[in-house]
């Protein structure tokens, strides 16, 4: 299967790619690299975006037509989280509402969401 990697490029998105790659899938890592490693995706297939920007999700959606999404892009840090509420609330709650609705507008119907350690 084609699967989209949202957050590649991190520590649990880049070994997933890895582990899917073994699996004999085709991993595409969709990241921002605000806190990804290029070298973590070397040998996969790489869109450059943001959650928080519809059009580079619709953008990457329609070029790879993924068959399902799995999605691990967030911000982390539960200490920056007190201190600013309302940039996690966007990275995290608004960013994952823009993949879904996206997904659903050009009908991509399979998600796994790690969901965040700071729940
Ligand atoms: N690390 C753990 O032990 C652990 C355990 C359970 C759950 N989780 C959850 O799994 C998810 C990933 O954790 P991680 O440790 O791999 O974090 P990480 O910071 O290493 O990876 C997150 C990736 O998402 C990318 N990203 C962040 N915001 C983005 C945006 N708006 N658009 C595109 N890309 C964006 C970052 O560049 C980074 O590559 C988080 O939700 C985390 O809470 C982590």
């Amino acid at each position: 299967m084609r699967i989209l990697v949202v957050g590649g490029a991190g520590y649990i998105g880049s070994h997933t790619a890895k582990e899917l790659r073994r699996a004999g899938h085709q991993p595409v890592v969709f990241d921002n690299f605000s806190a990804g490693h290029r070298q973590a995706v070397a040998g996969c297939e790489v869109f450059v975006g943001n959650l928080a920007d519809k059009e580079a999700i619709r953008r990457c959606l329609e070029q790879w037509r993924p068959e399902a999404v799995v999605h691990f892009a967030a911000s982390i840090f539960v200490g920056e989280l007190v201190s600013g509420p309302a940039k996690y609330y966007r990275d995290n709650a608004v960013g994952s509402l823009n993949l879904i609705e996206t997904m659903v507008e050009e009908e991509v119907k399979g998600i796994v969401f790690s969901s965040t350690c700071a729940v």
